[in-house]
């Protein structure tokens, strides 16, 4: 094998192996990020305008129960739905949700916030 060859095979399997803990970390809910989409969800989110001080529902569904409208109800489907909103295309009510809520929001914020979404339904945070 050329040293060529051998050097791209070791920086490969490093990316492979850098790349997991991440995308791990991407997917699990902690309590500091429910914290913080707790706060988003109640201020620069704008999602308690819609959904509610409680998430309880008020132009948007109630999003404490286990039925969900659009997706599986997963933290990384909650994670998508957020990030798109709902399009009048998709709107069972016929009203829209804006993306992010029609809040300028980070990646992490988004984040943050489904998190908080998905602990209101799933009591212990996985
Ligand atoms: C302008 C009002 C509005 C705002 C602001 C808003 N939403 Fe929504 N949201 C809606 C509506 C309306 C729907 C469902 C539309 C329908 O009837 O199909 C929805 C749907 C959802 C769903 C899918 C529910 C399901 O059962 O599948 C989630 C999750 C959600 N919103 C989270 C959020 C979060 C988090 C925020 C804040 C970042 C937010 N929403 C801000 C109006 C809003």
């Amino acid at each position: 094998m050329h040293i060529q060859t051998r050097v791209g095979l070791l920086l490969a399997f490093a990316a492979v192996l850098g790349a997991r803990p991440a995308a791990a970390q991407a997917d699990s809910v902690t309590p500091a990020m429910i914290a913080q989409g707790d706060s988003i969800f109640h201020s620069k989110g704008n999602c308690y305008a819609c959904h509610g001080t409680n998430a309880l529902g008020a132009v948007g569904p109630n999003l404490t129960d286990s039925e969900w409208i659009h997706s599986d109800g997963s933290y990384p489907a909650i994670v998508k739905q957020v990030t798109t909103g709902v399009p009048q295309a998709e709107s069972k009510s016929g009203i829209v949700m804006p993306p992010k809520g029609g809040a300028d929001l980070s990646d992490a914020e988004v984040k943050a916030v489904a998190a908080y979404v998905y602990s209101l339904s799933h009591k212990k945070p996985s």
